[in-house]
């Protein structure tokens, strides 16, 4: 298979992980004779020091005509005084419009391997963790009509019925092919757009009869995650929930260097990130955990390239890397060997 990806990988740890995920691909390219050629587009605050804007065109058409994008991270502390349509963060939302990648999944997987770097007690993981955060990428508070003067500052948070109904099916297909399960998780004793989004759900329903639907507020839930984590399959919320959850989710696997994710179109286009950030704390210092980078590659494979062997090649070699006791320094426990971002890739493509 021939495939063409577009890489965007940021400031920070961007390049570090990037660079990881790209070994690995290039192992599995190798392996599997696929061809897989890359460009390299800049986004954030490396595009704000070359050219002046987050997001160059050039970019934004780069990624579209490409088969897929695999993103490190934007932002940092040198971007951070900017006026908000000139920061980093911009990009990622003018990729996410831009691309309509309304669908956002966000695995939270706690790796049998991990679960003394898991901070919850054993009798609360029990054998593992496998919850699927859904989030609505598009709309919502990120999205909506913001203003700001001196002294007053606003954003808002709105949904249509038709944003709310494709996130939420998508949720619903997503649960029939697990435990039937969903969760849908929103503010309706307060907000109007998640009293609208309960309604959605509650009138979708219908058409997966199948699928057990239970409601909660967003703080209850954030508790919950905590309190009793192996009650969620899988979660559907909306764009701000959905990123404060999986963050809240991804410290339950171990470290949030472990959580990939997928932001799809409606065809099945896909840009495939880390939930994390770029964390300036441990940019180019080969301390970075590239794993979650890594397992979006397989996720990329899997979704829009429809490579389910390839991905599982490469989930199994994650695995096996970790059975081997290699660990970056976020998911370290005593007894281990301590590796580098760099390391860390090379053991995941050898073990390909
Ligand atoms: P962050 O996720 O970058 O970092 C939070 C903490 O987690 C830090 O201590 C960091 O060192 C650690 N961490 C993150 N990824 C790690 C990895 N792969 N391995 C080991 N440790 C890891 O969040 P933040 O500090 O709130 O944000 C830093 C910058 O990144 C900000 O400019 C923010 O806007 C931006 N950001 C970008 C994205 C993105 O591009 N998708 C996501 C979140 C934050
Ligand atoms: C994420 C990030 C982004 C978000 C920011 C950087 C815009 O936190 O991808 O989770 O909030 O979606
Ligand atoms: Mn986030």
């Amino acid at each position: 298979m021939k495939k063409h990806i577009a890489l965007v990988p940021g400031d920070g740890i961007g390049p570090d992980i990037v660079r990881e995920g790209v070994k690995v691909l290039s192992a599995v390219a190798e392996k599997f004779s696929h061809e897989f050629t890359t460009s390299s587009y800049a986004a954030g605050g490396v595009a704000l020091d070359s050219v002046g804007i987050p997001l160059p065109e050039a970019t934004l058409d780069g990624c579209k005509q490409s088969d897929g994008v695999l993103l490190g991270a934007v932002g940092g502390p040198k971007w951070d005084t900017l006026p908000s349509h000139l920061r980093p963060e911009k990009a990622l939302l003018g990729l996410r419009g831009g691309m309509g990648l309304f669908c956002n999944l966000r695995p939270a997987i706690l790796y049998k391997q991990l679960s003394d770097a898991c901070p919850l007690k054993k009798e609360i993981i029990g054998d593992g963790l496998d919850i699927m955060v859904v989030r609505e990428l598009t709309g919502g508070i990120y999205f909506g009509e913001r203003g700001r003067t001196e002294d007053r500052a606003y954003d808002t948070m709105a949904y249509t019925v038709a944003e709310i109904e494709r996130i939420v099916r998508k949720g619903f297909e997503i649960a029939q092919k697990r435990s039937r399960r969903l969760c849908s998780v929103d503010k309706a004793n307060i907000l109007n757009s998640s009293q609208l989004w309960r309604e959605v759900v509650q009138r979708v329903q219908s058409d997966y009869p199948d699928v057990e639907v239970s409601h909660m507020y967003v703080d209850n839930a954030a508790m919950q995650l905590v309190r009793n984590p192996r009650q969620f399959d899988v979660v559907v919320t909306s764009n701000m929930f959905g990123d404060i959850l999986s963050d809240e989710a991804s410290q339950i696997t171990g470290s949030i260097g472990m959580l990939p994710s997928a932001s799809l179109a409606e065809d099945g286009f896909g840009m495939y990130e880390p939930i994390h950030g770029s964390a300036p704390d441990i940019a180019g210092k080969d301390l970075a955990n590239p794993i979650a980078t890594i397992l979006s590659v397989a996720m990329m494979l899997r979704y829009s390239f429809s490579l389910s062997e390839e991905a599982d090649a490469i989930e199994r070699a994650v695995n096996s890397v970790l059975d081997d006791g290699y660990r970056t320094a976020d998911i370290y426990t005593d007894g281990m060997k301590k590796v580098g971002t760099s390391e860390m890739g090379s053991l995941i493509a050898r073990a390909l």
